[in-house]
């Protein structure tokens, strides 16, 4: 076990630079390198990162992996290879497409993510989940990031491969993100064991909105104190700072973070019609409710008074709203479990 382990991770390493050279050194990976120059990354973040380009070709890795004496049938359990269905032999998992190596938290190429150049189906294939990679446990990053997360104890949460890279360049050393799957317990727990603070900055488009307001309770809970950087509708920070510069990006986004219960407010109001009567009415009782879970009571105050200003109620009466709600929660809060969960109580606890 502990020896295919070891003929896995050595794989990816020597993969990882293969790719490398590809994408650099050859004809084929021409096109990947003028998309990477194009997409803003340059010659140094490309080699820092150790992007790669898989060629459009059935048996490169197959070839060059058994020519260095590797068995075959391992490497398919490492996830590099594909069985051919006829069980002949096997093919190149990843072709046709821009590699990034996946390292774990010691600094060791155990996955890869591959891109499709442009449009298309699925835009990355990640590598299966193996003895030695498992997308709930990993984050990409962590093993570059971590001295600065120690450092600043506080952690940079992005989506996407792109977000990390672009902001590393931007300057962000501190930044990390899932692998494309939604935010797990143990990512939280992983997280907090090197940082007390997180600044979750997702994509600023329904699902990555959805993501960041589903992350908070999980992060909250595993002890994080939590802060979200907004962005323009439709944009990621890899589109931001495209289009916008690093220098725009640090200013107006990672270094202003907003506070959750801001991010909350803001979020309720874009699914609520104010214009309509009813609208108002409900976002204004969603909105006390958020209010209502703040600790200090000065904070709570803070936004009541500007709810009371734009919405013309008296702070009276949002107050009262303010204090049933409260009493609410602290009915649920014996039974021990946060706020956004609390219809299923207990019930998701492992
Ligand atoms: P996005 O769709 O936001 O992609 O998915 P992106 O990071 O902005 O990609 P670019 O900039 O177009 O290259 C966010 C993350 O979700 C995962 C990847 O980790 C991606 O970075 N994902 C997305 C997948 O694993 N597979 C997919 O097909 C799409
Ligand atoms: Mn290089
Ligand atoms: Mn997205
Ligand atoms: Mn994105
Ligand atoms: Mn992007």
């Amino acid at each position: 076990q502990d020896a295919d382990r070891a003929k896995i991770i050595e794989a990816h390493e020597l993969t990882a630079k293969l790719y490398h050279h590809v994408l650099n050194n050859t004809k084929q990976g021409q096109t990947a390198k003028q998309y990477l120059r194009e997409r803003g990354l340059s010659d140094k973040l490309i080699d820092h990162f150790m992007i790669g380009y898989a060629p459009e070709e059935w048996d490169l890795l197959a070839r060059f992996l058994t020519n260095r004496g590797f068995d075959l049938a391992l490497m398919e359990k490492g996830g590099l290879l594909s069985a051919k269905t006829d069980g002949s032999g096997y093919v190149d998992r990843f072709r046709n497409r821009i590699m990034f190596p996946i390292w774990d938290r010691d600094g060791k190429a155990t996955a890869f993510a591959g891109r499709i150049i442009g449009e298309g189906q699925p835009k990355y294939l990640n590598s299966p989940e193996t003895m030695l990679f498992t997308k709930s446990r990993t984050l990409y990053n962590l093993h570059y990031a971590r001295p600065a997360i120690r450092k600043s104890k506080q952690v940079v949460l992005f989506e996407g491969y792109m977000d990390v890279i672009k902001s590393w360049s931007a300057g962000v050393k501190n930044g990390i993100a899932t692998m494309g799957t939604a935010l797990t317990d143990e990512h939280c727990a992983m997280l907090r064991r090197q940082a007390e603070e997180i600044v979750v900055c997702y994509d600023g488009d329904d699902a990555g909105q959805a993501a960041a307001y589903k992350s908070i309770p999980m992060l909250e809970t595993a002890g994080l104190k939590v802060a979200v950087a907004m962005l323009p509708k439709g944009k990621d920070p890899d589109d931001y700072i495209s289009e916008y510069g690093p220098e725009a990006f640090l200013r107006e986004t990672i270094d202003q973070p907003v506070s959750v219960t801001k991010f909350k407010l803001i979020y309720s109001r874009k699914n609520h019609i104010l214009l309509k009567e009813e609208g108002r009415k409900n976002y204004l009782l969603q909105a006390v409710e958020i209010i209502a879970e703040l600790d200090s009571s000065t904070e709570r105050e803070v936004y009541l008074k500007e709810l009371s200003r734009e919405f013309e109620i008296s702070l009276d009466s949002l107050k009262q709203d303010c204090y049933q709600k409260r009493q609410e929660l602290q009915k649920k809060k014996p039974q021990g479990d946060n706020n956004d969960n609390s219809w299923n109580n207990g019930r998701n606890e492992k």
